[in-house]
């Protein structure tokens, strides 16, 4: 059995921490707040499918191994920052504005796998990496602006 806590009953009743605590739960549901733990595959299917199936605006097309077999070369890290970022006609996450870092790079791994690439879903110290490379994108990006 799990014993839970509730954030108000740690605070004195009427404290700023409880009422803190009260926004806080509040404000949390987002949209994809749910999604967190979707399958690469499952957010393929409701955000990037649109435009990667039949390769809208030149979207390396899904299963595509020409398309995909150069992208993938460039590295997991990198290519998943630099989708996520934004590039060309891509639009940056996708275009699902609160869709979380961990999903978007799931859903780049299932479309990598599905076009021969043997990328894994990230652990923790990949999205460390896909974050330090979306930094120096950011950074390229505004060096030439
Ligand atoms: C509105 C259409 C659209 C949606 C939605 C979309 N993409 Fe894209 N994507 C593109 C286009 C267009 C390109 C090609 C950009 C270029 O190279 O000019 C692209 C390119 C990419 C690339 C290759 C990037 C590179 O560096 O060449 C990756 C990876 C990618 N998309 C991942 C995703 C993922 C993951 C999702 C869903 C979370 C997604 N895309 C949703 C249009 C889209």
């Amino acid at each position: 059995m799990t014993v839970s806590i509730h954030p108000l009953t740690l605070a004195r009743p009427g404290s700023r921490a409880s009422l803190l605590a009260l926004m806080a739960g509040l404000l949390a549901p987002a949209a994809f707040a749910a999604e967190t733990a979707a399958s690469g595959e499952q957010v393929y299917k409701q955000v990037c499918m649109a435009c990667h199936a039949t390769g809208v605006a030149n979207a390396p097309k899904f299963g595509d191994r020409t398309a995909w077999t150069p992208l993938i070369k460039e590295g997991q890290e990198v290519l998943t920052a630099h989708a996520w970022v934004g590039v060309r006609a891509m639009p940056p996450k996708g275009g699902q504005a609160d869709l979380p870092l961990d999903a978007f790079a799931r859903a780049t791994a299932y479309m990598a796998r599905t076009a021969g690439g043997n990328w894994t879903d990230p652990d923790a110290a990949m999205l460390g990496r896909i974050r330090a490379e979306e930094a120096k994108r950011i950074a390229q990006m505004k060096a030439t602006k």
